[in-house]
């Protein structure tokens, strides 16, 4: 399956990396960055040194926005750390960055390539929706988005907005309404059902354990203690057992569907209003005669989920 990803890593962006480098079915053409959990020259450094932990060095990271479309930046090192990366430490990265900005490769990519592209979005939807704005025909090369935001229920941002939304709600609207327009397929992993995919101890444990006694995996490793620093204060408030592995749902989900519940529904990101702005505005019964048309996932198997997670981690012994 050709693939780009679109990321801001970010812990959980960075498992959803490794996930889909282990994934020998996904065809990953190229993976652009973005502004979001923290800037984008940390988010690309990240990006490279993930790489370099899955071995992948050939792969192409190509640099985006760094900034939102209209709204002032945010950012949640709070949740991933300063370094985005839960304070885990890395060899200075040596795999180059590519000069093209990711805008441009998003762009020249779909303008007729061999294969309809599948997009996968981790983070603020900014990148994607800049290249939809500078060649709107690029939609129809889409095979499908597949993206990780939005909040149905509370958001953990405000209490309308999930953060990728949040970050850029103007991007998020333009990604969805322009997606309609050309019939493209979007599935919306929304909060609601990444707080289902929790890192148990258990589920963390069944990680470490990849990399011990005999066996040596320094990514299982890796991602275990970066989940051990991963949104300790979300998981006080909210009564979790560990963090939501938001992310990597995106990858799961291209590569088992059945983990997931889907549900048809008309869609779109609410922008003017200063209490929800960011809201994903979901409706189920056409209503409101909404532009946007989404997959709105709505269940997930969370254990089948781990259980992909973690045997596809297991070939980086
Ligand atoms: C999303 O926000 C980021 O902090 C995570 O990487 C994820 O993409 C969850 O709301
Ligand atoms: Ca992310």
């Amino acid at each position: 399956m050709p693939l780009i990803i679109d990321c801001d890593p970010g812990i959980d962006d960075a498992v959803a990396l490794l996930l889909a480098m282990a994934s020998p079915q996904l065809d990953l053409l190229g993976i652009t960055t973005v502004a979001g959990n923290v800037s984008i020259e940390t988010t690309s450094t990240n990006a490279r040194s993930i790489c370099e932990l899955g071995q992948r060095t050939a792969l192409k990271i190509f640099p985006g926005c760094p900034r939102p479309m209209v709204r002032e930046p945010i950012i949640a090192a709070h949740v991933h750390g300063e370094n985005g990366l839960g304070g885990v430490r890395f060899p200075p990265a040596q795999m180059p960055l590519q000069q093209k900005h990711g805008v441009d490769f998003l762009r020249d990519s779909l303008r007729s390539p061999s294969a309809p592209i599948t997009l996968a979005t981790l983070g603020p939807l900014t990148n994607v929706a800049m290249a939809l704005i500078q060649a709107p025909e690029i939609a129809q090369h889409l095979e499908r988005i597949v993206m990780m935001g939005g909040a149905v229920g509370a958001g953990n941002v405000t209490g309308a907005a999930e953060f990728n939304f949040y970050a850029d709600p103007h991007a998020a609207q333009v990604v969805l309404h322009s997606a309609a327009e050309y019939d493209v397929p979007v599935v919306v992993i929304p909060l609601d059902v990444t707080h289902r995919a929790i890192a148990t101890p258990a589920r963390r444990q069944a990680l470490r354990n990849l990399s011990s006694g005999s066996l040596s995996n320094p990514v299982a490793k890796t991602v275990a203690t970066m989940l051990d620093n991963y949104g300790l204060r979300e998981q006080r408030d909210m009564g979790f057992a560990g963090p939501p592995l938001h992310d990597p749902c995106v990858i799961a989900y291209l590569l088992q569907p059945a983990l997931f519940e889907t549900e048809t529904v008309s869609a779109t990101v609410e922008i003017a209003s200063p209490w929800t702005q960011g809201r994903l505005v979901v409706d189920r019964n056409g209503e409101l005669d909404l532009p946007g048309r989404i997959e709105l996932a709505t269940g997930i198997d969370a254990d089948g989920f781990y259980k992909l997670l973690t045997e596809a981690l297991g070939c980086f012994g």
